[in-house]
């Protein structure tokens, strides 16, 4: 396999900028986008050319450096001043995925822990640190989950995976993705069916993509045909990643995926979510209060180029959806393995998050 140009990376010294992989253009089309402005990067997360929770998280980071390159010679409380506002705007970018808000935090907490005696010309590089930091722990992160996570697929001969939580969406081999990557790694006999994921297709113009690089063998299905290839018992498991996860267990994820647990569920299979602690958010005690973004109704309308219903049809497109705790049998993290899925257990479990 050749190596993957990374989903976000950072390039050159404080005054460098955030080089993404444009995904919009995926899978035909394989091209990076150099972000050398806060606005680009905003831009780049709102369209989803950057997209997945961890990756998002990255991407912001980054954001947060480029946005403050143009007050690198301001006074301090100018440059402090500024960083918020950009902080602010890049948490305006997209509503769901936590993992944007916490990566915000752990950059703002670094500005504020340094004294006004740091210029801004000297708090800059300590900024770049803490995003270069963010990265590396993610990639971490995926490493441990897909340990964890991969005797859970032990005996299967068949997984069902929604969206695309692999190397695209992560700083490392993914969430649920890179659990799936580590069980074909040790049985190569491992069939994978991918949801094709509408409206957007991230299951098949991603998932599909970064299996299929990898020599992983994996077969697109529509959404609506994930209940039936369960009925002939063709997945032992469904596997998925989560964009925000409550105290409870309760999971958001991209829509469909409560669906995919209510049927996993009806068919007696096991459901796993995969995330890292960056994903939960215990402010939350249960799923009821995550917002879910809602998109334009021309990504259903005019999908990648074609009006396929009718002009000024009204539409409903709820990008995510929430799984219930009790329809999850577990939560793979970087820490271990989650289950029974409760409250008390997902606090067990996070015990050592910083
Ligand atoms: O709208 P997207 O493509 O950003 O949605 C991504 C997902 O829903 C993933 O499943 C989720 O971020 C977990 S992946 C690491």
């Amino acid at each position: 396999m050749q190596t993957p140009i990374p989903a976000v990376q950072w390039v050159g010294d404080e005054r460098g900028c955030v080089r993404l992989l444009d995904q919009t253009l995926l899978p035909t089309e394989e091209r990076t986008l150099d972000c050398t402005t806060v606005e680009m990067v905003f831009e780049a997360i709102r369209s989803l050319r950057v997209r997945g929770a961890p990756a998002i998280g990255v991407a912001a980071a980054y954001g947060v450096i480029v946005g403050c390159q143009a007050k690198i010679e301001s006074p301090r409380a100018e440059f402090n001043a500024h960083f918020e506002q950009i902080v602010d705007y890049l948490a305006s970018s997209r509503p769901t995925a936590v993992n944007l808000f916490w990566a915000l935090d752990r950059m703002r907490r670094v500005l504020r822990a340094l004294d006004n005696v740091f210029t801004s010309r000297q708090v800059l590089p300590r900024l770049l640190s803490e995003a270069q930091m963010i990265e590396t722990e993610d990639r971490a992160m995926c490493t441990a989950m897909a340990q964890h996570g991969a005797p859970l697929l032990a005996n299967c001969t068949g997984v069902l995976t929604h969206c695309n939580t692999g190397g695209l969406a992560t700083a490392g081999e993914g969430t649920a993705l890179a659990v799936i990557i580590e069980a074909a790694r040790r049985n190569s006999a491992l069939k994978v069916y991918a949801d094709e994921t509408r409206p957007l297709l991230q299951g098949a113009r991603l998932t599909a993509w970064e299996l299929m690089q990898r020599n992983i063998n994996v077969t697109l299905i529509c959404d609506s045909m994930a209940a039936w290839v369960m009925k002939q018992k063709r997945v032992q498991a469904v596997i998925v990643g989560a964009d925000r996860i409550a105290a409870n267990g309760d999971a958001a994820n991209k829509i469909g995926t409560y669906g995919l647990s209510v049927l996993a569920h009806a068919h007696d299979i096991p459901f796993y979510v995969v995330a890292p602690s960056s994903t939960f958010d215990l402010t939350l005690p249960n799923g009821n209060g995550i917002p879910i973004e809602e998109r334009a109704a021309t990504e259903i309308t005019h999908g990648f180029g074609r009006q396929t219903a009718p002009t000024d049809c009204p539409v409903f497109n709820p990008a995510f959806d929430v799984a219930p705790a009790e329809k999850i049998t577990a939560i793979i993290t970087e820490q271990g393995v989650i289950s029974p899925v409760t409250t008390e257990n997902v606090r067990r479990g996070l015990a050592h998050s910083t």
